[in-house]
């Protein structure tokens, strides 16, 4: 074994470049921390040049496309909007295309649907319609998915909120050009 010597010394040599590259490598990771931690609490502070500049206010509702944070920063909270009021009048609105789920024209406070009981039905069951003179739900609201009518309300239909909602006098979360159906036909018809 004459190679005893430099197998001996070829080990040293290998431990020591690795010592060194770890320390290098330590030293290179940690090294942008501090510059890390000025960017982080400039960033709270003032934002730098170029970024974003964060909107002061909110935008009101309906002239922006943030619908959740209404253009107030992360960092901020902004003011919750006011409860829209529930208009109570008996007034039906335009549905928008054939098949959309008619507004609630009346306010439903307390009106509890569970596994027991379901309010709406009371009313709008066709079997009540008469002695409440509300509207019975249409034919839709008795058939399964495979399009057999039930003798009473389907379970798809159970939950009325689930599509149906009260009229109330919010204004569009945000903006949108959607018109109804209607519109678009006449639209169509000009050109
Ligand atoms: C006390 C009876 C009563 C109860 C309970 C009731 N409604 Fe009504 N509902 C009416 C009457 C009456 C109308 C007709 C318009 C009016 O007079 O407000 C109506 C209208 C509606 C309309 C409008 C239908 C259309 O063609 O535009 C919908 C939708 C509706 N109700 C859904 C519901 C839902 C959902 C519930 C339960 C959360 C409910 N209603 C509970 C009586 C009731
Ligand atoms: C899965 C969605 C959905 C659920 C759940 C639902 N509806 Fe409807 N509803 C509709 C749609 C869509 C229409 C309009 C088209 C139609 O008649 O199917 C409608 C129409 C109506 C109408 C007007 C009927 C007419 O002849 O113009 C009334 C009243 C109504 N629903 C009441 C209710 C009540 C009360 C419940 C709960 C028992 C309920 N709906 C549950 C989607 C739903």
């Amino acid at each position: 074994m004459r190679d005893k010597p430099f197998l001996i010394l070829g080990g040293i040599v290998v431990l020591v470049v690795a010592i060194v590259a770890f320390a290098v490598g330590e030293k290179m990771g940690r090294a942008p921390a501090p510059h890390a931690a000025v960017a982080t609490s400039a960033a709270t502070s003032t934002p730098p040049p170029g970024a974003r500049s964060a909107p002061a206010e909110e935008a009101p509702a309906g002239v922006q496309i943030d619908g959740i944070r209404r253009g107030v920063p992360v960092d901020k909270e902004g003011a919750p909007p006011l409860l829209a009021r529930v208009e109570n009048a008996d007034i039906k609105r335009n549905r928008a295309y054939p098949m959309q789920p008619p507004t609630i024209p009346h306010s439903i406070d307390n009106y509890q649907i569970d596994k027991n009981s379901n309010r709406c039905l009371l009313c709008h069951a066709r079997a009540n319609a008469d002695k409440f003179q509300a509207p019975p739900v249409s034919v839709t609201h008795y058939m399964d998915r495979d399009d057999q009518f039930l003798a009473t309300i389907s379970p798809r239909r159970y939950f009325c909120n689930q599509c149906h909602v009260v009229q109330t006098d919010a204004k569009p979360l945000v903006a949108n050009t959607f018109k109804d159906v209607d519109t678009v036909l006449s639209e169509a018809k000009e050109h």
